[in-house]
């Protein structure tokens, strides 16, 4: 009983670093769906073509705050180069690309079985937290409050994007991650950042296995694993142990792509310049 997902988040129309990121999954084995944290479009100058990947691909998607301007039309939070980006998108939709963000949902809460085997583990994704679609949680957010989204959800896992700064953070009743973005990064590293997170219930052999969730190992493991962590807790039905492993990924992609593609069209130029420094 084991299920492997990668989650993604801010990809902003760009097509080659989802394009890299998509390679890299691939090589992962065995994993069974993506899921995303929204902001599908916006910053970028390839919103169709992304739109059509996420499709043709069957990734789920929440709601981004850029996707909701993107709908509305309103961008009255936004800084003048991301509200500009925006507009370029809406002048530039396809009907497809349109239809796809008009469909994405709020949240996705859901519990994880493979072949109908109860995993005992359930995720939520949302853009910003569970609350709202704009509020920042970020790494330095303080713990009683993170805690708190977590019993909010009642799921194990909490996903969440919209800062464009991976983050793992554990607690007795879950993790919270954040991927990182795909098409933006902002942490200084400009490689794509995204998650593999894989989940199995196997028959319980160890002693002293917690009823909360405990950290068994954290490493990194190679020059395009940011972080590994591994967490451990008993399962409701005490024979088994769940275990779940976290791990953030960078992937390099062709950033002069975009910031051509930037100069051709009508977007502001800042937007690719900030792509080579991760900011
Ligand atoms: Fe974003």
């Amino acid at each position: 009983m084991k299920t492997k997902f990668a989650l993604i988040s801010d990809v902003h129309g760009n097509l080659p670093a989802l394009k890299a990121v998509l390679e890299d999954i691939k090589n992962e084995e065995d994993v069974s769906s993506i899921l995303c944290a929204g902001d599908i479009v916006g910053y970028n100058p390839f919103p169709n073509e992304v739109a059509e990947i996420i499709r043709r691909e069957k990734i789920d998607s929440v709601l981004g705050n850029h996707d909701k301007a993107f709908i509305t039309g309103d961008t009255s939070w936004f800084n003048q180069s991301a509200s500009r980006a925006v507009h370029w998108s809406r002048n530039n939709a396809s009907r497809d690309t349109i239809d796809l963000i008009l469909d994405l949902p709020k949240e996705i809460s859901k519990g994880l079985d493979e072949k109908n085997e109860d995993l005992e583990t359930s995720i939520t994704i949302t853009h910003g937290s569970p609350s709202s679609i704009n509020e920042y949680v970020f790494p330095r957010t303080i713990s009683l409050k993170l805690r708190g989204m977590l019993e909010e959800v009642g799921s194990d896992m909490l996903v969440l994007g919209h800062t464009h700064i991976p983050m793992v953070k554990n607690f007795e009743n879950g993790v919270i991650i954040n991927p990182g973005s795909v098409g933006q990064p902002r942490d200084g590293d400009e490689r794509s950042s995204y998650c593999i997170l894989y989940v199995e219930k196997t028959e319980k052999l160890e002693e002293n296995i917690s009823e909360r969730w405990e950290v068994i190992n954290q490493e990194k493991k190679d020059e395009n694993t940011q972080t590994k962590i591994s967490l451990q807790k008993l399962a409701k039905n005490p024979k088994y142990k769940i275990s779940m492993q976290i791990k953030i990924k960078r992937i390099e992609y062709n950033i002069k792509e975009v910031i051509s593609k930037i100069s051709s069209v009508d977007l502001p130029q800042n937007l690719g310049e900030r792509l080579k420094y991760g900011k």
